[in-house]
């Protein structure tokens, strides 16, 4: 069979150019190796930019999200036992971000494109990009019935962190950038109010908190542990004790502990690979880059490269101008080294690093004390954490 675009990965970033690209008018298929419902179990992101809000309901994604998403104008920053109020809304001039769980974005863009019969294919094996420098590129994969082949203009590499497009890049075509830190977050979803409205960062001795939620009636908590832990050592007890430790006197009370619905442990690690282009394929959202999950980016970036790269293709379809594509790895990598840097900056002021002697010990109680005294200082973060213009 063949297709324009051939995407690899339906995740945020592969269902999300599937769908600006079919209300373009151009043709894609997206091959999936897991199931449909295993994609939507998977607890991921929470907080989506301005920015990614704006996007989604310019393709008609705004509905459910404007009716259940929660939007937050503010959030607060505990250190010393005292809370630091960060006020999103009045340090950017209006911006705020929205609470709306990966999983739902990843619902609402299954039923649109089933709506729009936009082929998904899920469970499929051996996805391989072929050609992909020629003129003619095709992708080979295995279905139930058998070995398929899919024959395209370019390929969408959307498959994540560890899928296969960017593996399938020689090694002297791309040059990759890594740091990866010595501590992981432990986190776990309960049904239960959230502690507060808003949310909650939490520097502490103990080790770093983040306190979360998906709805009124759903919290999501997350604290540093270290990188080789396992989840079977937290039970429930555990879990909740060490957190309400970490937090400030004046909110730890109000900690509501309920039995966990999931709970898992994801590593932190900030990674870019350069450029995000070999021949006829386009990296995108996390195949090309990861973010530590303490600046709330990494949906948030597979968002913007898909903005990108959906205006590129239609460019080159709708208009016969190939300039965007041609730009499109520097465009994208422009705003990803912004948020790797953002992500790599909040990181560093808010988790405990054993390692590090006293002089970071100090620095990074400056970094607060000057956080907590400079409005330059909290807009800065502010206008970062709502995310930088497209
Ligand atoms: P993905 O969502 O990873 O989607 C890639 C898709 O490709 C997957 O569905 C995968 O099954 C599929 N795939 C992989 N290999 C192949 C293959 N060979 N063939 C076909 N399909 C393939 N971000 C935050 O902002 N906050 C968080 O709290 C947060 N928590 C996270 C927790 C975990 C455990 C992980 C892994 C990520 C987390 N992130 C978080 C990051 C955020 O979820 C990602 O940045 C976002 O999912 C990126 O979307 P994507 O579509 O680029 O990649
Ligand atoms: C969530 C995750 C984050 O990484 C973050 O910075 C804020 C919220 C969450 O899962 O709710």
């Amino acid at each position: 069979t063949r297709t324009r675009v051939a995407i690899i990965g339906g995740g945020p970033a592969g269902l999300l150019l599937a769908l600006i690209l079919h209300r373009a008018g151009i043709e894609s298929v997206v091959l999936e190796r897991k199931s449909r419902d295993y994609v939507l179990s998977r607890i991921r992101a929470g907080v989506l930019e301005q920015g990614t809000t704006d996007l989604l309901r310019t393709v008609g994604l705004g509905a459910r999200m404007d009716r259940e998403g929660l939007v937050h104008d503010g959030f607060d920053i505990a250190w010393r036992g005292e809370m630091l109020h960060v006020d999103l809304r009045e340090l950017t001039g209006g911006k705020t971000v929205t609470v709306y769980g990966q999983t739902e974005v990843t619902h609402d863009l299954y039923d649109a494109l089933d709506e729009a019969c936009v082929p998904v294919i899920h469970e499929v094996e051996d996805v391989t990009p072929q050609d992909i420098t020629g003129s003619a590129p095709f992708v080979t994969y295995r279905t139930r019935d058998g070995e398929q082949r899919l024959e395209c203009d370019f390929i969408a590499g959307c498959d994540g962190f560890h899928g296969v497009c960017r593996q399938a890049i020689p090694a002297a075509s791309i040059e990759t950038f890594e740091r990866v830190y010595p501590f992981a977050w432990l986190g776990v979803l309960t049904r239960t109010p959230p502690i507060q409205d808003e949310l909650i960062y939490a520097n502490h001795s103990r080790g770093f908190a983040l306190c979360s939620l998906r709805n009124p009636q759903l919290s999501r908590y997350y604290i540093q542990c270290d990188a080789d832990d396992d989840v079977a050592n937290w039970p429930d007890e555990r879990f909740f004790d060490e957190l309400q430790a970490r937090l400030p006197s004046a909110v730890a009370g109000n900690l509501v502990r309920g039995p966990s619905i999931e709970k898992s442990l994801a590593p932190l690690r900030s990674f870019v690979a350069e450029p995000m282009r070999y021949g006829r394929m386009f990296l995108a959202g996390d195949a090309a880059h990861i973010v530590p999950p303490t600046g709330a980016k990494g949906l948030n970036l597979a968002v913007s490269d898909i903005h990108y790269l959906s205006r590129a293709l239609i460019a080159h379809y709708l208009d016969k101008d190939d300039g965007l594509l041609d730009a499109y790895s520097e465009t994208a990598l422009a705003r990803v080294w912004k948020a790797e840097r953002f992500s790599w900056w909040f990181t560093s002021m808010i988790h405990r690093f054993e390692e590090h002697g006293a002089f970071s010990q100090r620095i990074q109680e400056a970094e607060f004390d000057y956080l907590a005294d400079s409005e330059a200082a909290q807009t800065s973060l502010a206008e970062n954490y709502v995310g930088l213009p497209f």
